[in-house]
């Protein structure tokens, strides 16, 4: 499977954040990872819908819009209108989760669901089949520039035995802690999607960090 970079808008400049899209396009990011906080589900908060909207004008690159909040589901058109392509959510969130996948699909976006570290990779079994993508949380969610938990490999291997075991073509994403060192260990338990934040947008030369990412 190819491996995908999905920009972690959540450590850029937001005095400029559409020119800080465009590098992260420009130098060769294939999604840009969208971070929602609510304060509520993880003590932290973001942004959301309208600044969504704006910079969705950005590029055409899919945007991959990570929720962090307690009620997904009352969101989610919200999101779907303005511009998200992929949207996961937290399988320990407060909703029918079958009934919010499906949601996501009617309304045309991808559907994803994430697990907090503590949770296991069992969890998002009984819904592999209907979803799109896994996302992998490789710290604990809320804040970046976390260090990477090593002890979530096993996590990834495991469900990407489940995808393969069932046929399922699954996106497996991580998120958190990603850099030249840990990105070959994700790789290589399975997951072609990596979330990238402070590594990227923090880096002196982001060619040579990308290239670090994809070697
Ligand atoms: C953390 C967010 C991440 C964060 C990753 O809760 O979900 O997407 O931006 O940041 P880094 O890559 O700096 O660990
Ligand atoms: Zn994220």
């Amino acid at each position: 499977m190819k491996t995908l970079i999905s920009a972690s808008i959540l450590s850029a400049d937001f005095a400029c954040l559409g020119d800080e899209i465009n590098k992260a396009v420009s130098h060769g990011c294939d999604w840009i990872h969208f971070d929602v906080m609510d304060g509520h589900f993880v003590p932290n908060i973001s942004y959301g819908v309208p600044v969504l909207k704006s910079v969705k004008k950005c590029t055409d690159k899919p945007f991959d819009v990570h929720l962090m909040i307690s009620k997904p589901f009352d969101y989610i058109e919200a999101f779907a209108n303005a511009g998200a392509d992929i949207i996961t959510f937290h399988v320990e969130a407060e909703c029918d989760i079958a009934a919010t996948i499906q949601r996501i699909k009617d309304l045309g976006v991808k559907a994803g669901l994430t697990l907090k570290p503590a949770t296991p990779a069992e969890a998002v079994y009984p819904y592999l089949n209907d979803i799109d993508m896994v996302l992998v949380m490789t710290v604990e969610p809320g804040f970046g520039g976390q260090s990477f938990m090593t002890d979530m490999l096993e996590k990834i291997q495991s469900i990407r035995k489940k995808a393969d075991e069932i046929g399922k073509d699954l996106d497996i994403e991580v998120d958190g802690g990603i850099d030249g060192n840990t990105a070959p260990l994700v790789k290589s338990a399975g997951a072609n999607v990596l979330v990238s934040g402070s590594y990227l947008f923090k880096a002196k030369d982001i060619d040579s960090a990308i290239a670090s990412l994809l070697a």
